[in-house]
Order: structure tokens, then C-alpha cells, then sequence
């Protein structure tokens, strides 16, 4: 099987490109760990969404599916939503059960960009050898679709490429990948154990804990917490039956 990694929203295939593959995407710090703790902690579903703008007029557009609002733009709560995009938000008591529009500078915008795949599945850390072994079982090719950092290559999600491919390793799956997932997967393999060290490290990381968000920081930098399997399917982020 084939695994490419693509580093930025910008690298992330054309739908056409994208057909026939499994899409993996990723976006550490902090969107996709965050939409995996609600998911987690018992949200309805997960809608990503590109624009505040668009999210206000969803919610206004359906009153009675009483959505959450939640994301960040410069990292910070966008006014007039509930929830900002720190997965620490998220708990049982405040998403159980409902429907959550999402929007994020760099996250929501590769899960829309990866749609034209077979499969969209949600990773970040917590996740990531849960998605290996369900890759493994697949035995499809796929595209591992990073956000990076404003259509920059990003420390965290490189390595969050590298761990599924060293855990699909791990589980026997012949791997081909591209040069990224080499470099990738060296990278995980040199932080495993102190993925923390890498996530304070890396650029992002550095501006979340400037606005004393360290506590997000540790918080994604977990491997291997959850067992979820989030996919993106007709427009929202949901768990399968
Ligand atoms: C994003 O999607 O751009 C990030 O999740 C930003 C953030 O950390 O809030």
C-alpha cells in the first residue's frame, strides 16, 4: 500500500487525485484533537465550517438543531460563539449530545480540501496508532493530509504523519511513501517518548503557550489516549455506528 504525506492545506490533492485513496487528516494544534475530545466526550456530530460568517448563518438557518458554536481565528474565541478551539472546552458535560459547527484557521479548511477522498478519517496524537491499525486493516492507499500552520510546514503534524506510519510498521503493513513520510516518520521515531519537548518546540506551540495555553499543549502532545475513529462523511465529523 502507498502512503503519501502532504505538509500544508495547499499541498492536499484535487479531489480527482484524492479519488479512490483514503484521506487521513491532521491538525495537532489544536483542531482535530480538539474535534476528537468532543467526539469523545459524546458530541452529536462535528461540522466543519469555513467562516464565522458561515456558522452564525447555519445556526440561525436551523434553530431547532440547537447547535454549539466553537472554533478560534488568531487562536482565540471568535465572539458570539460558546467554545473556542482548546480541546480542555469540550468536556462531557458541555457537548454531550449536541451538534457542534467548528471553525478554524487552518484545520476545518484541510478536512473540507480532503472531502474528495474514498474515506476522511480525523487524527491527531490521541488517536494515531487507532488510525494505523484501521489503515492496516484497509489496506488502501492514502494521502495523510497535515493543516500545517498558515499553509506552512508544521513540527506537530509532521510528526503525527510519522507516528501512523511507524505504528502501520508496527502492524506489518508493506509501506510505500513519498519523501515527506520519510522525513515524517524519522521525526517521530526521534521525539517518540517526549512528543511534548516537540510540541513546545515547534512554532505553534511556542504562540499558544505565549497565550498561556501550555496546559493544550501537554494535552495534545498524548499518544494514543482515545480508540475513536472520527470520519468525515455528507459534510460533518461523526463517529460510525
Ligand atoms: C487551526 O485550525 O488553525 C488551529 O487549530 C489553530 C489553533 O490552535 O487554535
Amino acid at each position: 500500500m502507498r502512503v503519501d504525506v502532504y505538509p500544508t492545506v495547499l499541498n492536499i490533492p484535487p479531489a480527482e487525485d484524492l479519488a479512490g485513496r483514503v484521506a487521513v487528516v491532521i491538525d495537532v494544534l489544536r483542531a482535530t484533537t480538539t474535534i476528537c475530545t468532543a467526539l469523545a466526550n459524546g458530541a452529536d456530530t462535528v461540522v466543519p465550517i469555513l467562516t464565522p460568517e458561515e456558522a452564525f448563518q447555519v445556526a440561525a438557518d436551523n434553530p431547532d438543531r440547537m447547535f454549539l458554536l466553537g472554533g478560534e481565528r488568531k487562536a482565540v474565541l471568535i465572539p458570539g460563539f460558546n467554545y473556542g478551539n482548546s480541546p480542555l472546552e469540550y468536556t462531557e458535560a458541555r457537548v454531550k449530545g449536541r451538534p457542534i459547527l467548528f471553525t478554524t484557521t487552518n484545520g476545518t479548511r484541510a478536512i473540507r480540501r480532503a472531502a474528495g477522498a474514498d474515506r476522511v478519517y480525523i487524527a491527531c496524537l490521541l488517536n494515531a496508532p487507532a488510525v494505523a491499525r484501521e489503515l492496516a486493516r484497509l489496506e488502501q492507499d492514502v494521502a495523510i493530509c497535515c493543516a500545517g500552520t498558515h499553509d506552512q510546514f508544521s513540527l506537530e503534524d509532521t510528526a503525527c504523519a510519522g507516528a501512523i506510519l511507524h505504528f502501520l510498521a508496527a502492524a506489518g503493513a508493506p509501506v510505500e511513501t513519498n519523501d515527506m513520510g520519510v522525513v515524517a516518520r524519522d521525526l517521530f521515531r526521534e521525539y517518540d517518548g517526549r512528543l511534548g519537548d516537540l510540541v513546545h518546540l515547534s512554532e505553534h506551540g511556542q504562540r499558544l503557550a505565549k497565550l498561556g495555553l501550555q496546559e493544550d499543549l501537554l494535552f495534545c502532545a498524548q499518544l494514543g489516549t482515545l480508540t475513536i475513529l472520527p470520519v468525515f462523511t455528507e459534510g460533518q465529523v461523526v463517529l460510525p455506528d
